[in-house]
């Protein structure tokens, strides 16, 4: 198998470190690309993950999601060092409730929306000329199956005050749908890890992240007929696609 280029936004804790290690863990002989928001927070990351036994090669690229500036200079930075991209798993994201007098309500929603789906929206197309040197292209968008519209509208989910974060989680699905319309041979996959300790919900989630992070294992590094572009959850031991 061709060694892959992975890259992982927001990898340096929650379910972005986990995914990096799990990846890790089952495919070694990937190089896996820490996007971070620092220098220091993903030097701290590889030295967690050496300790834990992970000897890929891991590497980090300095990236806020919302800095555009940061994203060019993020991209001219991977081609010159990896020369492609061939899985762009975009994971970082922000949950922010407004105040309870709602005052904060349009700084909360652009804050949420900025970073949870115009992000995802501009560095996939800035990653895009790299990620199409690979023979093997994937996106994947970690989102959530609170996100999906079939679930909100047939009483499956209970109300929420994150709404925000649901209304992102719906945009970045739809987004998934429609750059899959224009790039037919690139695999777009939307992802759930489902509710995991992660600091997103105060470590209030059911599942460890490391579990989480099995969805974004099988999507990245199967062989490339096993999963059909699509919403997916890994749950009770296997893949299962979530209704969008
Ligand atoms: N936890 C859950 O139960 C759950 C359920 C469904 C879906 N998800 C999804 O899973 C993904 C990961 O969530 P999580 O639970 O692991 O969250 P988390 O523990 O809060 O971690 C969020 C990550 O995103 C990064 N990030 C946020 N804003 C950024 C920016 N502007 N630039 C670069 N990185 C940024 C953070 O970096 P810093 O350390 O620099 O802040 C951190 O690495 C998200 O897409 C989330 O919506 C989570």
């Amino acid at each position: 198998m061709t060694a892959k280029i992975i890259l992982v936004t927001g990898a340096n804790r929650g379910i972005g470190f986990c995914i990096v290690q799990a990846l890790a863990q089952s495919a070694p002989e990937h190089t896996y690309v820490l996007g971070v928001r620092s220098l220091s927070s993903g030097e701290g990351a590889i030295s967690e993950l050496n300790n834990l036994g992970i000897n890929s090669r891991l590497e980090i690229l300095e990236l806020d999601i919302t800095d555009d500036a940061r994203i060019q200079e993020a991209v001219s930075e991977a081609t010159e060092r990896f020369g492609k991209l061939d899985v762009l798993i975009n994971n970082a994201a922000v949950a922010q409730n407004p105040k309870p007098d709602n005052s904060d309500l349009r700084v909360t929603y652009n804050r949420v929306l900025d970073a949870n789906v115009t992000s995802v929206a501009v560095i996939t197309n800035a990653f895009f000329p790299l990620l199409k040197k690979s023979k093997d292209t994937r996106v994947i968008n970690v989102s959530s199956s609170r996100g999906s519209v079939t679930l909100q509208t047939t009483g499956q989910l209970p109300p929420t005050v994150a709404i925000s974060y649901l209304v992102s989680k719906t945009a970045v699905n739809v987004l998934t749908l429609e750059l899959r319309k224009l790039e037919t041979d690139v695999l777009f996959h939307v992802a759930c890890p489902g509710h995991c300790k992660t600091g997103l919900n105060g470590f209030r989630g059911a599942k460890d992240p490391l579990d989480g992070a099995k969805v974004i294992v099988e999507l990245a590094t199967s062989e490339r007929e096993t999963y059909k572009s699509g919403f997916w959850q890994f749950e009770k031991g296997e893949m299962r696609e979530v209704p969008w």
